[in-house]
């Protein structure tokens, strides 16, 4: 596959760039049913001593239902020929449209039993480690609300980077 297997603390990628302008697909299940969704927002970093990455995830999608259910998901990375890719699969639901067939990607098993693709050029495989909902209280900025007028609050996932597969 052609994947190279580096710690995590080698990335050398600059995270605000490659989540927030390139995306990244989360995937979650196993090798029996997985699914996947585009994601621009979350974060890598640093917490209770492990290498961490951060994603949001609204309480309607599919791709939730499997992040819950597993202990393990993957954020995976790809070139910038694959912005279709993310725009179908950051439209589309898996509850209608088999996306990981309908895009060809192929999937493979990670170290742990979670799912990622092939054409990806960097993988993360997390561990979850915290996950709660966002809260309107939290928000400082109230501003930001205007993200939920329909009570749909993020759920933030705090998982950590157990294996880090590159080109
Ligand atoms: C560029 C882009 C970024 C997105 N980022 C997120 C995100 O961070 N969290 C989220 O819950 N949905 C995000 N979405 C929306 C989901 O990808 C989209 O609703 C998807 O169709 C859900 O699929 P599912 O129902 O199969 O899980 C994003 C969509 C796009 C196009």
């Amino acid at each position: 596959m052609g994947f190279t297997q580096i710690s995590p603390l080698e990335i050398q990628e600059n995270a605000s760039k490659i989540i927030g302008k390139d995306y990244m697909l989360v995937t979650a299940g196993n090798k029996e049913k997985s699914n996947c969704l585009t994601a621009s927002w979350g974060g890598l970093g640093f917490m209770w001593n492990k290498p961490v990455a951060c994603i949001v995830i609204r309480p309607q999608r599919y791709t939730k239902e499997f992040i819950d259910r597993e202990d393990f998901f993957t954020l995976s990375f790809f070139d910038n020929s694959y912005k279709e890719m993310f725009a179908f699969c950051g439209s589309k639901s898996g509850r209608d449209v088999n996306k990981i067939e309908a895009c060809n990607l192929t999937p493979f098993v990670t170290p742990n039993g979670s799912i990622a693709y092939e054409q990806a050029r960097l993988v993360l495989e997390c561990k979850k480690l915290y996950a709660a909902p966002l809260i309107a209280e939290g928000f400082i900025d109230k501003n930001l609300l205007s993200n939920y007028t329909a009570g749909d609050y993020h759920v933030q996932y705090i998982a950590e980077i157990t294996n880090c597969l590159i080109k």
